[in-house]
């Protein structure tokens, strides 16, 4: 897997090598990385994203030395950390987690040279965490669980099932604003998971409506008010940057909206207990969050046995001035790559994302550190590849002799250019 780009390259060069004749142990060289790259998931109670939770911890020499050769093998393929979008990106995503080639060469060292444990004395001080119980936002200001643990029968392969929550003036006392949240997973078993708020009129809510009816075709439950968010495998919640907030109304409902997918058999049955938490604020926000140029294609026919299959570009233009936030290409089990590219009006055009490693188990959404402003007239195009081959099909386990259509099973495909963006108010200056 070869990912250098001359940008990152140079990016490398600057940062501290290790002589080549150091010896690399464990509590001088190893623990710092581990500690700024890896223990955010790798420690117990470590961030669950979207249900993806670390298999073990990295804290401490005993607990990473019988992990050594894998983790050589891991960082050295760039699996993990996980973060596919291109290193010529570096630096320019908030939520970036890329090591450096030194890094990289250190830990091979390390684990070449029989994971040297080093001097205790060399050691980093311990990193505290805020976030603890798998919560990467933090300490939710409410954490709302599903109303009861639910269990997912032994029988089931594909679920969509709905749960309400209507808040009482204990949880939720006044009108407030929503300034991030998080869709936590209670099993591991979950393909999707979202949050819907519906606000109460004349303080009254409607009855709820159950489980989507998969035999009339819906997938999502009726009536469950507005779309907040989620996350699947892989997702980061959903902090909002500073300045954008959400409405959220005393006595409104919550809907959990889980999508739970699994093979039948006897002994797959699991209990599910999944929670949301909020982040709160009194302060109104100032700018407005919104998802123009978000494209779908629903016209989607993968050929059996294809490797990089393309699709699009589709594209969207923008009729105003706007500050892109995030990008989250989706695609499922098939995905192979991603590009978003800006055309702007003066005839110049722009790479702002390409992930050419597609992992659906990692549905990352790119964040900006500095938001891209893009002028009105600015074309953005989406295009995807798909890999249906046989060779992809062994490492991910799907059946590379089936024609692949829109759908909404991991065997199933999309494509979808997800884009959180927020147009920019007229009195701003910009491009
Ligand atoms: C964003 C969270 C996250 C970060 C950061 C992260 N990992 Fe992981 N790691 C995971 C998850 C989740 C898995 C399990 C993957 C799976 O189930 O497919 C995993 C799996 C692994 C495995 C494979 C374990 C096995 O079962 O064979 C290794 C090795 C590993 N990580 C090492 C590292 C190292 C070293 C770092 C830092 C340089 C790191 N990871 C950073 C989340 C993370």
């Amino acid at each position: 897997m070869i990912r250098i780009a001359s940008g990152a390259l140079m990016l490398m060069a600057s940062s501290a090598a290790i002589a080549q004749n150091d010896k690399v142990t464990f509590y001088k060289d190893i623990a710092p990385i581990f500690q700024e790259n890896c223990q955010e998931c790798h420690r117990p109670a470590g961030t669950n994203y979207g249900g993806m939770i670390a298999p073990m911890s990295l804290v401490s020499f005993e607990e990473a030395r019988p992990w050594a050769k894998a983790i050589a093998k891991q960082v050295k393929s760039r699996q993990m950390p996980p973060w596919d979008a291109a290193l010529e990106h570096m630096g320019t995503f908030s939520n970036e987690r890329v090591l450096t080639e030194d890094q990289i060469d250190a830990i091979a060292r390390w684990v070449e040279s029989g994971t040297p444990r080093g001097n205790p004395k060399d050691a980093p001080k311990p990193k505290e965490f805020k976030n603890t119980g798998g919560w990467m936002i933090g300490e939710p200001d409410l954490i709302v669980p599903m109303p009861e643990p639910y269990a997912v029968g032994d029988d089931v392969d594909d679920l969509y099932a709905a749960f309400y929550v209507d808040l009482t003036d204990a949880e939720l006392p006044e009108d407030t604003w929503i300034t991030g949240f998080q869709c936590k997973p209670g099993s591991k078993i979950i393909h999707h998971f979202n949050c819907h708020l519906l606000e109460p009129v004349d303080g009254k809510l409607p009855p709820t409506q159950g489980f989507p009816d998969t035999d009339k075709g819906e997938i999502a439950p009726q009536g469950a008010g507005q779309y907040l968010g989620g996350v699947s495998s892989g997702t980061d919640a959903n902090v909002y940057p500073p300045g954008f907030a959400r409405a959220f109304k005393r006595g409104s409902r919550v809907t959990f909206d889980i999508h739970y997918h699994k093979e039948a058999g006897p002994g797959t049955g699991v209990m599910d207990r999944s929670e949301i938490g909020f982040k709160l604020s009194d302060t109104p926000p100032e700018r407005i969050l919104g998802a123009a140029g978000t494209q779908f294609n629903f016209a989607i026919n993968i050929p059996p046995k294809t490797k990089d299959f393309q699709l699009g570009p589709i594209s969207y233009t923008y009729s105003q001035m706007t500050d892109i936030i995030g990008l989250m290409p989706h695609m499922h089990m098939r995905g192979a790559r991603a590009k978003y590219e800006a055309f702007y009006p003066d005839g110049t055009s722009e790479v702002l994302l390409d992930v050419p490693q597609y992992d659906f188990a990692w549905q990352t959404v790119y964040y900006f550190k500095d938001f891209k402003r893009v002028p009105a007239k600015t074309r953005l195009e989406y295009t995807a590849w798909y890999d249906n081959s046989e060779e992809m099909a062994d490492v991910r386990g799907f059946d590379p002799q089936q024609t692949v259509t829109f759908g909404q099973k991991s065997t199933d495909e999309m494509m979808m250019g997800f884009v959180t963006s927020s147009p920019v108010p007229k009195d701003s200056s910009g491009p």
